[in-house]
Order: C-alpha cells, then structure tokens, then sequence
C-alpha cells in the first residue's frame, strides 16, 4: 500500500482544518452552533501521541496542557492520539474507509471473533453486533433481541438513577432529566423504573454502606422489591432488565454483587432475559479484566453473567463503536432490516478497536489499571479521614467517584462542591469528570455530588501524583469558594 498524497487540495490546507483556530471562526461558531452545550477552551493535540495529557487553547490563543482525568468522557483508555491505534486506522483508511452495512470486511469479523472471545461468564462464544455510533444504539440493539426473542414481552425494567444514551428511546430508559430535556421522550410504556441498590443512600436506611460495601447487617430488602416487580407487580410481564452493575453516570455507584446474583437467578426462572450495560465498566476500565461481570466471576467466584452486555467508550480505542454481545443460547439473529445504520459496517472503528484491545493486553494496561487506580484510591481514602466534605469513595481500578457531602454524619450532598471542583480543575491543569444531575419531577436538583476521577489506563507513576496534587488544589480551592 502507497502512503497517502493529497490529489486536489495541498497537504498545507489539510493540515489547516485540524491545527488550530482563531478567534472569527470561533465567533462564528457560537452564532451557528445548534448544540451550545461547549467549553470555553478548545482541544488542539495530544501533547504526545498516546499521553493522558492534551493542549487546550483559550479564547484569546493562550495554550494550556491539561491531564485528562476523564479520558473525554471515559473514552480513551489509551490516551490521546495513541500511536498504535492511529496506525491501525491509518492501516485501514488506505485500504478501505466506508462500505455498505451489510459487507464484510477483515476487521469486522476479526473484533466480532475477539469479542466473542472475551466476552465473560455465559456470554462466551457469543453473537456479536457491531455500531458505529455508540452505546445507545446497542442498548436499543439488546432491547429489539430480547423483544424478538421472548415470544411477544415488550416491557423492560430499568433502574433509578441509570443512563442508557440519549436516543429518543434511550432517554426513557435512562434516569428521567425533567426541566433539563425540553422535550417528551418516546416509548414510556414499555418500561418500568425500579429502584437501584445504591448503599451509601440505602432506602431501607442501612446506614453502614460505605466505599462501595453494602452494609454487613442488609438482606438486599432493595432485591425483593425488584422481584415483586419480576414477578407481576411491573405493569407487563417482562421481556427483559436493563442495568449497569456498576452505575457510573448516576454516581458510581456499585450493585453489591449479591444482589447481581439474586437478580440472574429470578430472571432465569422467569424467562427474563438480564442485559448488563458494561459501556463504561469494560475495556478493563475497573482494574486487571475485561469487564467487571469477569472480575466477579475470577475473584468473587460468582457468575453474574447476564444474557447480553452491551459496550462502548473505550472499546473503540477512541473512534466510535457500540457492542451487543448476546448468549449463544439466544438462537434468534438480525434480519436484514432489523439492526443496520448506513455507517454500522465501517471499518475503521473496528480496526481502531482491534489495535486498543491488542495493546491493552499486550503492554498489560489492565495491570496498571489496578495499580494506578489502587494509588489514587489510598490517597483518596487518607484525605476522607482530613476532610469532612469527603462522603464516599467508590471505585475499582481507574473508575473512581468521590461522592461529596456537607456532613458525614446526615450524608447530606454537596453539589455545590462538587460543581465547583469540574470548574475550578482546569485552573490546576487538570479535568474532573461530574455526575449526571439528579432531577425531581419538577426539575429541581436533588445531587449531583459526585466527581470523577477516570484518567486513561496508561496513566504513569508522575501523573498520578499530579492527579492527587491537583484533586487537592482544586478541593481546597473549591471549599474556599463554597463555604
Ligand atoms: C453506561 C452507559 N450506557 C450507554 C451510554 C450511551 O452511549 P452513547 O453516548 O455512545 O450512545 C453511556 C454514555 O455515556 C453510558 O455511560
């Protein structure tokens, strides 16, 4: 294969579109922009290909290096810019860019075989479907396998506090965001909300959930509700549920393993089928495996293992892809028009993926997942003994949330600190990661009170030192402004 030459325009006026911006074109910007939802600073480059670092200028052109300790929304597990995965799409850019959603290409079936592969538990040797666009779309992808596979259930469970995407479906799926969308999203009828086992604020008023534990005394009273639902107290039998095992937009919250348990056990006796949302819980994002269903499985000895599990995020080693991986007991396969994007076969993200898998396993960045993350999370743990505002520490490996609160006595939440601290970081050259706001019905905010600290997984020994140093500026900073 040639390397690439420009036919028409010169390498100079390529080169242009991505390097830089001045202050008309960013005028211009924000009075065309549909979506105003952006940044004050504006992201170049990597600093180095494949660092967690990334150069951000301001309005008025002055440059900035900042450590992204949210990966781009949790996404570039191998940094910015990563050489092996550029390569890997430049590999495939030359060969072959886009082709129709129902032609093969080598890198499709290779990911679909290596997600097969390392998908956990009962998933193993499973079916595989591929998007280019995200998690959305393969939640909405499980939710049309369960329908056509459970012999006419159209109703799904869904938990308080969860994200699913922001399709106009999936943002019924997810926790509702009233008084934020301004519009009414579609197919309310087709599922059901129960509440999610979210220890430190249990409802059945265990006070002794912490960092993550359940309290020793609980008997998952939160379990048996969701069953009551399972069996017949939901408006519709169920054709499935749909959780994350660890809810990360919602606060990173962890469901007590127990309880993932229980929850596959009533499914399988009620024909339910169990979908995990792993979108952000994979790529070995929570330490040394795949996914956490795995990390229970080899360190806990308990399979959890649902009937599909859905990815995102990092899967695409930065370039977008969703994931449905479904149980070869599920005999059920997509017709021609039943799951298909004109973009779902492009091979570049799967190429992309393949390279972030590879490298990943090679240079053993699940390894340093575990050992980072262990780092931050000592140090985070020291700094809840000195600092009252420091509720909750909930991880593992590098998908870590703080959950602030005025008290640690009420647990009454500090959204106002926690707000604060996403601002304020970048003043310390570094991102904080928020919470996604939860909303009464009438729009008011109840929390949004845990920060997230999710840098890639090839952060080195320096960076998080410079994590913990700039958390800690920015806390003090941030309590100052606050109190
Ligand atoms: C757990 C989870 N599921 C699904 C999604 C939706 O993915 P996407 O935005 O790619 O549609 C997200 C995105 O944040 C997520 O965190």
């Amino acid at each position: 294969m040639k390397e690439i030459e420009p036919k028409i325009l010169s390498k100079e006026e390529i080169e242009r579109i991505s390097s830089g911006i001045n202050e008309e074109e960013l005028i211009e910007f924000d009075k065309h922009a549909l979506n105003s939802f952006y940044e004050a600073l504006t992201a170049i480059e990597a600093k180095e290909p494949g660092s967690s670092w990334v150069k951000v200028i301001d309005k008025e052109g002055n440059v900035k290096e900042i450590l992204d300790a949210t990966s781009m929304n949790w996404t570039l597990s191998l940094g910015f810019a990563h050489p092996d995965v550029n390569y890997a799409a430049y590999q495939q850019m030359i060969r072959l860019n886009h082709v129709r959603y129902n032609v093969l290409t080598p890198a499709r079936a290779k990911l679909v075989n290596k997600i097969a592969e390392l998908a956990p538990g009962k998933l193993k040797g499973g079916r595989v479907s591929l998007n280019n666009q995200g998690g959305g779309l393969a939640n909405e992808a499980a939710i049309k396998l369960a329908m056509m596979a459970s012999r006419g259930a159209d109703h799904f469970g869904v938990f308080w506090g969860g994200y699913h995407g922001s399709t106009l479906v999936m943002t019924t799926a997810t926790q509702p965001m009233h008084g934020i969308n301004r519009f009414t999203s579609f197919g309310h009828e087709h599922f059901t909300r129960m509440p999610y086992p979210y220890c430190y604020r249990c409802l059945w008023n265990y006070k002794g959930g912490l960092n993550g534990k359940k309290d020793p005394s609980c008997n998952l009273e939160c379990f048996d509700l969701v069953e009551n639902y399972i069996l017949g107290m939901a408006p519709k039998r169920f054709a499935g549920i749909m959780l994350e095992p660890i809810q990360a937009a919602g606060g990173q919250i962890p469901a007590p393993p127990e309880f993932l348990l229980k929850l596959k056990e009533v499914c399988e006796e009620e024909k339910v089928f169990l979908i995990y949302d792993e979108c952000q819980t994979s790529m070995w994002r929570c330490g040394k495996y795949f996914t956490i269903t795995e990390r229970y499985q080899k360190e806990l000895n308990l399979d959890v293992s649902p009937d599909m599990m859905t990815f995102t995020k990092g899967i695409g080693g930065g370039y977008p892809l969703g994931v449905l991986v479904a149980s070869p007991k599920i005999k059920k396969r997509f017709g021609p028009s039943e799951e298909h994007t004109t973009f779902s076969s492009d091979p570049l993200s799967m190429a992309t993926s393949l390279a972030a898998i590879k490298v990943i396993e090679k240079a053993k960045y699940g390894e340093n997942c575990e050992k980072m993350g262990n780092k931050i999370t000592k140090r985070l743990l020291e700094m809840q003994e000195e600092y009252e505002e420091i509720g909750d520490i909930r991880g593992p490996g590098l998908f870590i949330g703080i959950e602030f609160v005025k008290n640690k006595e009420t647990r009454e939440p500090f959204t106002e600190l926690s707000e604060e601290m996403i601002l304020l970081a970048p003043e310390h050259n570094l991102y904080l990661g928020p919470s996604m706001p939860i909303l009464t019905a009438t729009g008011k905010l109840r929390r949004r009170n845990v920060t997230k600290i999710k840098p890639p997984l090839v952060v080195t020994e320096e960076d998080t030192d410079f994590i913990l140093e700039s958390f800690e500026l920015t806390l003090k900073d941030a309590l100052k402004k606050v109190k």
